[in-house]
């Protein structure tokens, strides 16, 4: 069932700035108009406020700049209905929050954010350094029915999605760079950490983690963090509403889901991959293990591995690794 919240933020964002009367709110929410009052204030308490005019009912002023559960909510798109959105004020990881919700039987799909992490964690064993600067710290959890071998191109076709979406909603412009980053200009604005359980030839569940500097001014960063990473507002100059972006973010991801789950995905990533492309032509060294590959990257084929045409004409196919951009001496 639909939280009263949830309803009744929907019910000013269609009123598009208008006045809602008292008697709509209490129908909408099947209470009486003195309860509707409650409700105002616990909407007030979370950062909403609004114009009460007594012939004319409520109108919304201001909406909450911290992530708030029942906007988001209240803003997911029909592909996304099936979406249960928590907004949590600590955790010690989304994507461990979410592995615990899916052990202890919570339905699927649902997307766990929270406003700070105390154990941020990234890809290979680091940590995401996560303090409450207004950046985005989300975990997507899905049961899918699909095979490991359908989950080799997961992590590449959510992050050009999310990577498109945030393009379209901040008007920026970020690419993808191989495998799970999305960078601006040359620095990195966001990070995919997707965590799978398997079972037998069947994916169990898996977890799609987002970390996406929003709205952080970087001085709050680690030295070594300043020159290789970005946030959207350091580098638009704009301030941005969290609470739409991880609504559409969520919306596209939902549709980018049911794609990978009908196979229609395989195309759509490789007519979309070269416009995304962060490496494309630079020269690379891709580091596994102890070996170092170097070559000039191009593309990747239809498993989503890398490809690195080294200087003696032959090809490497990276399936993982970390890469990096050779400067040009
Ligand atoms: C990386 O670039 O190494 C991936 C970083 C992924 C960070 C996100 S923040 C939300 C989710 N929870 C985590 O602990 N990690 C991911």
């Amino acid at each position: 069932m639909i939280d009263s919240s949830v309803l009744i933020i929907r019910e000013f964002l269609a009123a598009d700035g208008d006045f809602v009367s008292g008697s709509q709110l209490a129908e909408l929410i099947g209470v009486s108009r003195v309860s509707v009052w409650s409700y105002m204030e616990k909407l007030k308490a979370q950062g909403f406020d609004f114009d009460a005019v007594r012939s004319k009912g409520y109108r919304l002023t201001k909406m909450p700049s911290e992530l708030n559960e029942s906007l988001i909510q209240a803003r997911l798109t029909h592909a996304a209905a099936s979406f249960t959105a928590t907004v949590l004020d600590e955790v010690d990881s989304t994507n461990s929050e979410a592995e615990r919700r899916i052990a202890n039987g919570e339905p699927t799909p649902f997307v766990v954010l929270s406003r700070l992490q105390t154990i941020g964690r990234g890809r290979l064993g680091r940590v995401w350094h996560s303090p409450q600067n207004g950046n985005l710290y989300a975990s997507f959890a899905f049961r899918p029915q699909i095979s490991p071998t359908q989950m080799s191109l997961f992590t590449l076709w959510m992050g050009i999605n999310i990577c498109e979406c945030i393009n379209s909603v901040c008007r920026v412009s970020c690419k993808v760079k191989w495998p799970n980053d999305l960078h601006i200009e040359g620095k990195k604005i966001a990070g995919i950490l997707t965590e799978a359980r398997m079972e037998a030839d069947q994916v169990r569940d898996v977890v799609l983690g987002i970390g996406l500097n929003v709205n952080s001014d970087g001085k709050d960063w680690p030295e070594e963090l300043k020159s290789i990473a970005t946030s959207l507002r350091q580098s638009s100059g704009e301030t941005f509403d969290i609470n739409r972006l991880v609504s559409a973010i969520t919306g596209r991801i939902a549709i980018a889901y049911k794609q990978l789950e009908d196979g229609s995905h395989k195309k759509a990533l490789k007519d979309k991959w070269p416009r995304y492309d962060s490496l494309v032509g630079k020269q690379v060294s891709l580091l596994q293990g102890e070996s170092r590959i170097s070559g000039t990257a191009n593309g990747i084929d239809a498993n989503g591995s890398l490809v690195i045409e080294r200087e003696d004409g032959t090809r490497y196919l990276a399936r993982a690794g970390e890469v990096t951009i050779e400067k040009k001496v």
